[in-house]
């Protein structure tokens, strides 16, 4: 029990309040499961916002490994001889750097890397030091350089929590790697490289995992970050984005096959968040490419999500450039076509396919099985249909069991909604994307959202949406409470939303473009914010049918007389659960009664666990320094006969379980 429930209790005994506040009657009937809720009901979304990728979920601790910054000695100190030669090893990322001898043994040469915001190592814990390197040419074998990681501003006489020496014996480019131990943890650590020969040296992608990566992939992923979406059991993992998708142009738009194959010959692409927002600049914000499409759709494999790849329709983002030389001429479109006809080869194609091959070297022979594909983010106006038709009639084609999403553009509702909406329906898309990040006002009032929804067109996609509260644009528990209420609306009509997800998923606590955001972390920790909770909770206890669930025959979706509530039910074929969400919006105790009609003849019902979501202070989230300070509370739960009698604390949401048995 949190403090304020725990206050609720003790000022609910001495008022005698729970026995004389008005009961809300609901009525939930168990003998006809409705509609089927989707496997791919509650799922992730995954931009490249925030240092989500590069300095987040993508374990790489160099930045600019490659030198391909356009600044090509961005985030690294030199010292000494340091130069930056272009005939490297690798074609699309050919710059290197050379470190030469001083030629005095008390001068150094060196270069050091400053990391995401310093780089978070833990003591004990392996960290893979790679390079690709060789002696420097004409020069007689071998040479040798000293890997550190080094402690910033250290008042102890040794500055390197780790140091290994490493020889690099050969004319010509080759992979060595070493590893380092760190004797201390240290969140802001920096990477120094000295060269301790007098034979130059050429070293290209230094780069500096840690070993303990998530399911311990080479190229992998930080591990308590990944976990933290593995604990979701999400139905759907939608990435890159996102405007991260359609780029600032055409030039810079997300182009999946920059990210697949080697690491080291994937090109750096500029990341548009770092100039998006000018009072939250970044200049030192690109995309190395090394959490590709790949390792997205093993990603979504090892969590048990579907993938849900968004690409380029041909428009570049239409908030950041909407001008003509930013839109691909619909005559032009056939490579942007040919391109997503190629990702669906790529993650389904057999091993002798061009691009199924290309996943199969990577490591994957099989199939990644990819059912849906959307095709653009936020775009608008009639350039939008007009490009999506062509992509539409190719990929139907070639894949007629593809699922198609399209996009109503970037509003909840308005002009662009309005014109989209029936384009998508003239299309035929299987899916519409809509977004909302909007107000409390509108979550509370969304509740009935979906009520009125074409039964017969295609079905919904939330794909981003989020609460920002009282107008401002952080993460807070009253945020997530409108969250779990907006979300009674979507499990109510799950004959016509088929998926959902949060946005954004990821930010940095020292490099955020956009809040709210479902996890936020630092180098070496995580905060689960309570809008994380709540999708959890959904995703955990989602349920197999829509069970209808009313007050006065009507839906609870914070209506009159509702008292703040909202609700919905749900039954779980797989081990006969009935489930019911209750949220309560208003700042009072409400007392419910649930009468379960329906139940089979000697067919019992009985309380299982009660999970609550609650806290005394609605402005507060989880924080890195309290990061469990409001979490999920389960207690036990008992009902009498086929009645749930309970009482809900004020700004709370509640997961009510119950298992259904045939009885004697
Ligand atoms: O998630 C942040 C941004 O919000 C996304 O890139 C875009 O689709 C939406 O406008």
């Amino acid at each position: 029990m949190t403090s304020y429930q725990l206050l609720f209790a003790a000022f609910a005994l001495a008022s005698g309040l729970t026995a004389s506040a008005q009961v809300n009657e609901m009525a939930v009937d168990v003998k006809k499961p409705g509609a089927a809720i989707q496997p791919t009901m509650y799922g992730l979304f995954f931009e490249d916002i925030n240092y989500g990728a590069d300095g987040g979920l993508y374990a790489e601790l160099v930045k600019n490994r490659s030198f391909e910054f356009p600044q090509r000695l961005m985030a690294w100190k030199t010292f000494g001889t340091v130069e930056v030669l272009s005939d490297g090893p690798f074609e699309r990322n050919p710059h290197y750097i050379r470190l030469s001898g001083p030629g005095h043994a008390h001068k150094h040469t060196g270069v050091e890397n400053e990391g995401y915001f310093g780089m978070g190592v833990k003591q004990g814990e392996a960290y893979r030091f790679s390079v690709w390197a060789r002696i420097a040419q004409d020069a007689p074998a071998p040479s040798k350089i000293r890997v550190e990681l080094v402690k910033p501003n250290s008042s102890s006489e040794w500055h390197a929590l780790a140091a290994q020496e490493l020889t690099v014996d050969a004319k010509g480019w080759k992979k060595y790697q070493l590893t380092l131990t760190p004797a201390a943890t240290e969140a802001k650590a920096t990477l120094r490289i000295f060269l301790t020969s007098p034979v130059p040296v050429d070293l290209e992608h230094i780069s500096l995992f840690p070993e303990g990566t998530w399911k311990g992939h080479e190229n992998g992923l930080r591990k308590d970050l990944a976990q933290a979406l593995a604990d979701v059991k999400p139905g759907v993992l939608r990435f890159p984005g996102g405007c991260i998708v359609e780029g600032t142009d055409l030039a810079t738009r997300y182009d999946w096959k920059k990210t697949v194959g080697p690491v080291e010959n994937r090109p750096l692409n500029e990341n548009r968040w770092h100039y998006t927002f000018p009072h939250r600049f970044y200049p030192d914000y690109y995309q190395s490419g090394g959490l590709g499409f790949y390792e997205f759709f093993l990603l979504s494999e090892e969590i048990g999500a579907e993938p849900l790849p968004v690409i380029s329709c041909g428009l570049a983002c239409q908030f950041q450039n909407n001008h003509p030389e930013a839109h691909v001429p619909v005559a032009d479109l056939a490579p942007y076509i040919q391109d997503a006809l190629d990702l669906v080869e790529f993650a389904n194609g057999d091993e002798h396919s061009t691009w199924g091959k290309v996943r199969a070297e990577m490591g994957h022979p099989a199939p990644f099985n990819l059912k849906l594909i959307a095709i653009g983010n936020e775009q608008w106006g009639a350039e939008y249909p007009e490009r999506l038709e062509p992509f539409i009639k190719a990929i139907r084609k070639a894949y007629p069991n593809i699922k198609i999403i399209g996009s109503s553009g970037p509003g909840s509702e308005g002009e662009q909604f309005d014109y989209l909406w029936p384009e998508m329906k003239r299309l035929n898309v299987d899916l519409v994307d809509e977004h909302f990040y909007r107000p409390e006002s509108w979550f509370l009032s969304q509740g009935t959202r979906y009520d009125g929804y074409d039964r017969k067109g295609p079905k919904v996609f939330a794909g981003e949406y989020a609460c920002h509260g009282k107008g401002k644009k952080w993460n807070h528990f009253h945020a997530s409470l409108l969250e779990a209420a907006f979300m009674t609306g979507l499990e109510r009509n799950a004959d016509v939303v088929h998926m959902a997800t949060y946005a954004p998923l990821f930010a940095h606590v020292e490099g955020w473009q956009w809040r709210p955001d479902m996890i936020w972390f630092d180098n070496l920790n995580v905060v689960r914010t309570t809008s994380y909770y709540v999708q959890q909770l959904y995703a955990l206890n989602k349920g197999s049918h829509v069970l209808p669930l009313t007050m006065s025959q009507k839906p609870v979706a914070g209506g009159e007389n509702q008292n703040g509530l909202f609700a919905s039910a749900a039954w779980e074929e797989r081990d006969n659960t009935v489930i019911v969400k209750v949220v309560n919006t208003s700042g009072k105790p409400q007392p419910i009664s649930v009468s379960f009609a329906g139940l089979k003849k000697k067919e019992t019902l009985t309380g299982s666990a009660c999970v609550k979501l609650s806290t005394g202070d609605v402005d507060k989230d989880n924080t890195l320094e309290h990061p469990l300070a409001i979490t999920p509370q389960e207690s036990p739960l008992s009902i009498s006969g086929s009645t749930l009698s309970a009482t809900i604390e004020p700004y709370t949401f509640a997961v009510y379980k119950l298992v259904k048995a045939a009885g004697k």
